[in-house]
């Protein structure tokens, strides 16, 4: 269901016996609450663009490329551009899963408060639970993963970085993957 009808009719019902003209009422309908709402969705879709751009970029464009580069160098290069990102996708990744747990407590606060009863469309249901799996494979990528990945550039272990590196591939597959099955699920389950 579109999410902006759902909330309308919550709100048409909550102010159908308001004493505000109705003109105010138009307007305080309208505005605010549902600007709120599209900015939280534009956080969250820009943030989702980032994570997943930057991912298959690194998968299938940058890793790809780096066979012109010696062992010691292409573990370098990854350790130096996974480190930029990885603090780049910490931000995004928590702005993410934060817009989109607010979202949700927005339209069930708004049906609540119309005297209506909240429940999670199964979209809603499906995407909250793989994100939170993208963001807890993401978590295990960059302090576990990674920090192997670090100890061997100190260590000059070239051997132990490619190893590391392969390991953090599987898992970035592995999240591009449940990415796309949510960007199916938000556009095609409803
Ligand atoms: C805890 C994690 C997440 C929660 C609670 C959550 C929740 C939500 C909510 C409530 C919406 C608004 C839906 C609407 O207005 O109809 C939304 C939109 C969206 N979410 Fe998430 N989301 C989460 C993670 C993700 C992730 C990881 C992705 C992608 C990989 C994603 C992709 C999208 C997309 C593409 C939309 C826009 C759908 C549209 O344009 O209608 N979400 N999300």
């Amino acid at each position: 269901m579109g999410i902006f009808s759902l909330m309308s009719a919550a709100r048409a019902t909550a102010y159908s016996d308001s004493e505000d003209s109705a003109e105010n009422t138009e307007l305080n309908f309208l505005a605010a609450p549902l600007m709120i709402y599209s900015v939280l969705k534009l956080v969250h879709v820009f943030s989702i663009t980032v994570w997943i751009g930057g991912m298959i970029y690194a998968l299938f464009f940058l890793r790809p490329s780096l066979g012109v580069l010696e062992p010691p160098q292409r573990v370098k290069l990854m350790h130096e551009t996974l480190g930029r990102f990885f603090k780049a996708v910490l931000i995004f990744s928590t702005l993410a899963v934060l817009s989109g747990l607010w979202m949700i407590g927005r339209v069930a606060k708004e049906t609540v408060q119309a005297g209506g009863n909240f429940t999670w469309p199964t979209a809603w249901w499906v995407m909250a639970g793989l994100g939170m799996l993208m963001y807890f494979i993401f978590m295990h990528i960059r302090f576990a993963l990674y920090k192997r990945l670090q100890r061997a550039v100190v260590a000059s272990d070239w051997a132990a970085g490619g190893k590391a590196l392969e390991q953090i591939r599987v898992w970035v597959t592995v999240n591009i993957v449940i990415g796309i099955l949510i960007m199916a699920v938000a556009y095609l389950l409803r």
